[in-house]
């Protein structure tokens, strides 16, 4: 088996993280599968991927179906019989208090989000575990770590996933498998247009609506004034695949590793504060 047959496979590869790892893989020496649920979404990529002359491939696979699943992955393994690399990235944020989000909303952020991640790793984990290597690359977020107003939902799914990782490590290791979990902080990609807002968040009278506002605009900002780029992430991806030990945590963004500082450094009084003063 040569370096250059290694299979890499990542979800949500139409847009932002996932669209510039797949690349970043495929110029590496992966044969990558770019995996996303809506192939119309394909044209950007396949152009880049045929120019290059990048081992790329594009497959449909939705995060929240299991036969989408079992169908890519199934197909995968058929074609190439390993996996090395799985990078469990496709996402999308969730916006709205507690109150004024359905637990419908909510449980369907988890199933793309939680479930999403659980879906296409039990599909991958026999491939890896039969091959005695591979790595599985967990996309949280900054998000992971700390939690913010009128993003509960969000937070959740995150810290569920830091939580799922940090605990499966110790199941695969033996099997020659590692788990890696990436933290990106604000990363320019198209989230804030993916994400919703719950139903009721969007009503004028919602008593949190201001708060909502207040949020939202502090995310565009940060946004459009201080975002690290995709590239840079996959970047830190491909250096975690590459790792012969890598490490469980990765942070992007000097925003990221300054938050993740700050949370873990300072009394929790303290650090709510630095929230309230850009949200409330
Ligand atoms: N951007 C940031 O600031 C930031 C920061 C921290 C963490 N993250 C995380 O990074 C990951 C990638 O987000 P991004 O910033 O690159 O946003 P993005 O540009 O909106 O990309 C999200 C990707 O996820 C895909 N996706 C959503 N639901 C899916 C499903 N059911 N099945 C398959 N694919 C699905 C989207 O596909 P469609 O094109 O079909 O919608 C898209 O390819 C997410 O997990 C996000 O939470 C982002």
């Amino acid at each position: 088996m040569t370096f250059n047959q290694r299979v890499a496979v990542v979800t949500g590869a139409s847009s932002g993280i996932g669209y510039e790892t797949s690349l970043t893989l495929a110029r590496n020496g992966f044969h990558t599968y770019a995996t996303m649920r809506n192939l119309q979404k394909s044209k950007s990529i396949t152009e880049i991927a045929n120019t290059e002359k990048l081992s790329l491939q594009v497959v449909q696979l939705d995060v929240t179906d299991d036969g989408s699943v079992k169908d890519a992955i199934n197909r995968i393994v058929a074609e190439k019989k390993r996996i090395e690399v799985l990078v469990n990235n496709a996402g999308y944020g969730l916006f709205g208090s507690l109150e004024d989000m359905s637990v419908e909303e909510i449980k369907k952020q988890f199933e793309t989000n939680f479930f999403g991640v659980i879906r296409v790793t039990k599909q991958v984990l026999p491939v890896m575990r039969e091959q005695n290597s591979g790595i599985i690359v967990n996309v949280s977020s900054v998000g992971g770590r700390i939690g913010l107003p009128v993003l509960s939902a969000y937070h959740s799914t995150k810290f569920a996933l830091e939580g799922l990782s940090e605990s499966i490590l110790y199941e695969v290791e033996p099997f020659g498998i590692r788990v890696v979990i990436i933290e990106p902080g604000v990363i320019r990609t198209n989230i804030m247009n993916s994400s919703t807002a719950a139903k009721k968040a969007l009503d004028p009278k919602s008593p949190y609506f201001k708060l909502m506002q207040k949020v939202k605009n502090h995310f565009k900002s940060n946004m459009e004034n201080e975002p690290s780029s995709p590239e840079e992430v996959a970047k830190v991806i491909l250096q975690a695949v590459m790792s012969e030990y890598p490490k469980l945590r990765y942070t992007v963004g000097t925003d990221a590793s300054r938050i993740i500082q700050a949370r873990t450094n300072m009394p929790d009084k303290e650090f709510q504060q630095i929230v309230k003063d850009f949200s409330i």
